[in-house]
């Protein structure tokens, strides 16, 4: 049965990345971020945080990115309402099972080449474990909002936001214009579900460019309380990860957090307190601006003039190359 809509029948359940360097990342996500690890062979980790048997996966690559964000879909109908919109944009999906859906920790799902041509899975059920991952935090938050939310830079960012508002129904929460040096950015924060956003997109205002090293400016992953947080920046400060921004607390959805840089190229932002947003809030007007990102904190750390170099060269090549769009 096809439904109206499938707003809060969608919510991020795992993401797969690739590296050129899997010991860094036994290290960055076993020691510094304190994830449950699981050795799957020399070229594959995958990563606990609850009952789910793999929520993070890192695969050995080419390349430092992210590949694939899996989502979970509520039901059966949700899922086909999901795959007859995008068979009506002429979008090719297909049904994997397997191996790869093993490596996921799920028994199939349903793949296509999303915005970026990062991968958008789909899948209904996932595999648990009986027993408690053994994580550093006293526990991550993967509730109804599901696991973690991604922030995307896109030159093409009516195209993004289309696909994520009219495929899975992502409803706006607010927007935030923050101000760097040289360039002003308007990022957009849609929701699947009561998680303040799953899918940010930012864009540069006027001439669009995306100067990120990878397609996924961050990953975040929402622990208990601040003492995780702040036990996850000490960790990993002590071990050498540079920390992209200080602890701080965000302006819209007032969750306080760090960025610390990942072995796959993006930042993760570990993160507490995040609100949830109830559509009967008033404080949720549509079109919402908040300026700046942060409330305090979230400053940059030992970011120096070579770093500052490195990204204007990207953001001046990526003007020279077309970003993929699903429609
Ligand atoms: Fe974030």
């Amino acid at each position: 049965m096809k439904l109206n809509t499938v707003y809060d029948k969608v919510k991020t359940g795992y993401v797969v990345a690739t590296t050129t360097d899997i010991d860094d990342w036994k290290r960055f996500g076993g020691e510094a971020l304190g994830l449950h690890m699981d050795v799957r062979g020399p070229d594959l980790l995958s990563f606990r945080v609850d009952d789910r048997e793999r929520r993070l996966i890192i695969r050995k690559g080419e390349t430092n990115d992210i590949a694939t964000i899996g989502l979970e879909i509520a039901n059966e109908d949700a899922l086909e309402t999901i795959l007859s919109r995008l068979k009506e944009r002429s979008v090719d999906v297909t049904e994997v099972a397997g191996k790869e859906a093993d490596i996921r920790g799920v028994d199939r799902f349903w793949k296509l080449v999303g915005p970026k041509k990062i991968a958008v899975e789909m899948f209904l059920t996932a595999r648990t474990i009986a027993t408690a991952p053994e994580i550093k935090p006293s526990g991550f938050k993967v509730d109804e909002g599901g696991l973690c939310h991604l922030a995307i830079t896109s030159r093409e960012p009516a195209s993004m936001l289309g696909f994520w508002r009219e495929i899975f129904d992502a409803r706006t929460s607010d927007q935030i214009v923050e101000k760097v040096p040289g360039v002003e950015l308007l990022i957009t924060f849609t929701r699947f579900n009561e998680r303040h956003h799953s899918i940010a997109v930012a864009e540069t205002k006027g001439m669009k460019m995306d100067p990120m090293p990878a397609r996924i400016h961050h990953m975040a992953l929402e622990v208990a309380d601040v003492h995780d947080v702040i036990g996850a920046y000490e960790r990993c400060r002590a071990l050498g990860y540079k920390i992209s921004m200080s602890i701080g607390r965000h302006t819209n959805d007032h969750a306080i957090s760090f960025y610390v840089q990942s072995p796959s190229g993006f930042d993760v932002e570990f993160s507490c307190d995040g609100i949830r947003v109830n559509d009967a809030l008033e404080d949720f007007p549509e079109g919402k601006v908040h300026h700046g990102i942060s409330e305090w904190g979230h400053l940059p750390e030992g970011r120096g003039i070579r770093d500052e170099i490195a990204q204007l060269r990207r953001g001046v090549s990526s003007l020279f190359r077309p970003e993929y769009k699903v429609f």
